[in-house]
């Protein structure tokens, strides 16, 4: 059974197409980690094979560029098994989300699965899909994820990779 290289903390965050919510959780976590000088590693895909190979929805990267966040080079693609071995730290970004997780897990699978909100003792809540929304959808969203991830950095700096939710 593999671990992520060297117990470096490794994210990856997971909703349905990898196009709104879960790049922005990314480029939110990418931040903040880089604000408090926190070496982890993060990426993002989708339980859907809609999306992928597609930059992030337009208004997601205009969301995260009105919090000086670039999130326009992230790139969509599908969860796979071998993320299960390759990060320390799966979330989901809604229920149904976690059932495509879950469905996709291997048996073995190394990796801690929870749902993001759990961090902020919201457990079990999901955030908000903006994708058939507005701009303030996507305002919101940002505003979920970016709490999520600055929580998320305080219990990595405390707890390392031991960190569960
Ligand atoms: P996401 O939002 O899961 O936050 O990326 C969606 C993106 C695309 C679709 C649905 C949700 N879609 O049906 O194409």
């Amino acid at each position: 059974m593999t671990q992520a290289p060297d117990n470096k903390i490794s994210v990856l965050f997971v909703c349905l197409g990898n196009i709104c919510r879960s790049p922005m959780a990314e480029g939110a976590l990418r931040d903040a980690a880089a604000r408090a000088g926190l070496d982890i590693s993060v990426d993002s895909a989708g339980t859907a094979d809609y999306h992928i190979g597609s930059p992030p929805d337009p208004r997601a990267i205009a969301a995260a560029r009105r919090h000086g966040v670039d999130i326009g080079s992230a790139c969509g693609r599908q969860l796979s098994q071998s993320d299960f071995f390759d990060f320390t730290h799966i979330f989901a970004l809604d229920t149904a989300n976690m059932v495509g997780i879950k469905a996709c897990a291997p048996r073995h699978g190394t990796a801690h699965v929870a749902m993001l909100l759990d961090v902020l003792d919201r457990a079990g809540e999901p955030v908000p899909d903006p994708y058939y929304g507005d701009d303030a959808g996507f305002d919101e969203c940002w505003s979920i994820v970016s709490e999520a991830a600055n929580a998320l950095v305080q219990r990595f700096l405390k707890d390392r990779i031991a960190a569960r939710f």
